[in-house]
């Protein structure tokens, strides 16, 4: 599946990701910039953060209560539409699914 990357400078970037993978690694594995992801997938650090676009919203796996806690610690404003990439597993559902890198993960 594809998965779109718009960058903070308006850049759009599409990979192809693999089903299984989170959307954090199709991002590090393609060398997305933005996508810090520090504890590299443990829902420990919030820099994976990422804003998705609400048409996907429903189509993702929902969030857990633990996601939940950790995006009020993101470091760009969290948003309706704010989640963690690592925390987004991708299957063929997902194809052409776009997200939104925050302008800063700190
Ligand atoms: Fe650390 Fe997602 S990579 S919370």
């Amino acid at each position: 599946p594809q998965v779109l990357f718009t960058l903070h400078n308006g850049t759009v970037m599409s990979v192809a990701a693999a089903t299984g993978h989170s959307v954090m690694e199709a991002a590090r594995n393609n060398g997305v910039p933005g996508i810090v992801a520090e504890c590299g997938g443990a829902a420990m650090c919030a820099t994976c953060h990422v804003y998705v676009d609400p048409k996907w919203l429903g189509k993702i796996a929902a969030m857990s209560d633990f996601e939940d806690e950790l995006l009020e610690g993101t470091g760009s404003p969290r948003m309706e539409t704010s989640r963690l990439s690592c925390q987004i597993p991708i299957d063929d559902g997902l194809d052409g699914l776009e997200v939104t890198v925050p302008p800063s993960q700190y």
